[in-house]
């Protein structure tokens, strides 16, 4: 066990013009900052004015959505490749985590384990993987296949991944590359170690052609809460992302998933949850529920319907009156979890398909003064329902910036989050030990 105190962690969910679906409709969105550098640049050093551990970026392989024709409504319709915005933001940033989302289901090891070294070597140790296994099956379609993989298959797939990628991060022990010009010696073949690593779905010999990793592996993230996907991150993840609608379901959450973590041989203090959060602030509780009001707005009526059926099934829900009840939406090869939270909402507050869409916009949940939203995160934080935060803001810049200049400061003042950055690398900073370079053989 750790005796250093617990210190709160703060993660940004970056997406765009913002998280809430309509939020790059807002007046004062920068709606084309999805593609503009000089933006994500900028978002990125108030970040770190605020010590944000982290600036994450998500993934989809697709067009953003399951449905063709709600698309041309949506922001997220264009973006970034992550990997290629974050290898850009490493050079302007000096201290935040840097983290993508990259596929196990539609990658090779080979191609992930290359570039999130790569990553890692550019920023000096502040690479990031936030693991999923695809959650929008149009991706399918990109690579070749007509059916998404299956849900299961999926994560024994990304088990394997996983492992191979670790591996070929070890290739090179720590301290082989000798670059030894007197000798003529660039690296210790002793300290070579290819993974020949021969499996179910995945046969890969190795070594990477990239030393090991300032952090000997990039900080691994991973949000999965099926039964299924929790037992992966239980495995593998060392942050932990989850959406959680109140603090007795997140408490639930964090001591399941600490326990297993335990069962798993592993540190739980070494896992940490960051449930996803949407603040909003305003200079009163009311200024901050209009600002919600307006964004609700915002929300198409197309829309509102396909992020429905988008979340939680494959009905087709063209035909239902949107301000009627969520009909029953049959199992599918989605995320089961999402779909079984949304509906269980949805039957205990007899949620029109409207308030549904509503709820999942990636509106505000915490909307409210500056007082207000610190006390949420020190309460979820005090009362083990969280490590850290992965917030994500309705829309940009502006929510961000008033999160930093107006919100931190009272994290501060209150102990909970830490004022600079103390660690050299992304891992030391959210108290993460450094995995150890495999043996060199004798
Ligand atoms: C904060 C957060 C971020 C996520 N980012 C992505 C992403 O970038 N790409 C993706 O395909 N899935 C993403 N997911 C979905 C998860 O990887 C996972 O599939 C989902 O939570 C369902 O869990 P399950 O796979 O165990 O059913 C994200 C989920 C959360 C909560």
């Amino acid at each position: 066990m750790t005796t250093a105190p617990r210190t709160l962690s703060l993660g940004a969910f970056v997406q765009g013009a913002g998280g809430h679906i309509a939020g790059w409709r807002h007046p004062e969105a920068y709606a084309a900052g999805q593609l503009d550098f000089a933006f994500h640049a900028e978002l990125a050093r108030v970040l770190e004015r605020g010590r944000f551990d982290a600036l994450f970026i998500a993934d989809v392989a697709a067009l953003w959505g399951h449905q063709m024709d709600a698309l041309s409504r949506s922001g997220r319709a264009e973006h970034f490749e992550p990997l290629t915005l974050l290898s850009a933001l490493s050079t302007v940033t000096e201290h935040i985590g840097l983290v993508a989302t990259a596929t196990t289901t539609y990658n090779e090891p080979f191609h992930v384990a290359r570039k999130f070294a790569s990553l890692d070597h550019l920023s000096h140790g502040r690479a990031g993987w936030n693991i999923v296994t695809s959650v929008v099956p149009l991706e399918a379609a990109n690579f070749g296949r007509s059916e998404h993989l299956e849900h299961e298959l999926r994560y024994r797939r990304a088990d394997e991944f996983v492992e191979v990628v670790r591996a070929l991060w070890d290739s090179f022990a720590d301290g082989s590359l000798l670059r030894d010009k007197a000798s003529g010696s660039y690296y210790d073949p002793a300290g070579l170690r290819p993974p020949h690593h021969q499996g179910e779905h995945f046969t890969v010999r190795g070594p990477l052609n990239i030393s090991r990793p300032p952090q000997g592996h990039p900080v691994l993230f991973q949000a999965g809460s099926s039964q299924t996907g929790m037992a992966f991150g239980a495995r593998h993840g060392e942050v932990l992302f989850t959406l959680q609608a109140d603090l007795a379901g997140a408490q639930a959450f964090y001591a399941g998933v600490k326990k297993q973590v335990a069962a798993a041989g592993r540190n739980p203090d070494h896992v940490l949850i960051w449930p996803i959060l949407f603040p909003l602030v305003g200079g009163t509780e009311e200024e901050a529920r209009r600002k919600v009001a307006e964004l609700d707005e915002l929300v198409h009526d197309d829309v509102a319907r396909r992020l429905v059926q988008d979340n939680i099934g494959d009905l087709d829900l063209t035909e239902y009156p949107l301000d009627g009840p969520v009909p029953d939406i049959p199992d599918s090869n989605r995320s089961k979890s999402r779909r079984d939270l949304l509906l269980g909402l949805a039957r205990q507050e007899n949620l029109t398909i409207r308030q549904l869409a509503l709820r999942i916009s990636g509106g505000a949940t915490v909307a409210g003064t500056p007082e207000q939203i610190a006390d949420h995160l020190e309460l979820w934080f005090t009362e083990r329902g969280a490590d850290g935060f992965n917030v994500s803001f309705p829309y940009l810049p502006g929510p961000a910036v008033d999160f930093v200049d107006q919100v931190v400061p009272l994290l501060r003042k209150r102990g909970l989050v830490h004022e600079t950055y103390e660690g050299s690398t992304f891992r030391e900073n959210l108290g993460l030990p450094r995995p150890a370079s495999q043996e060199v053989a004798a």
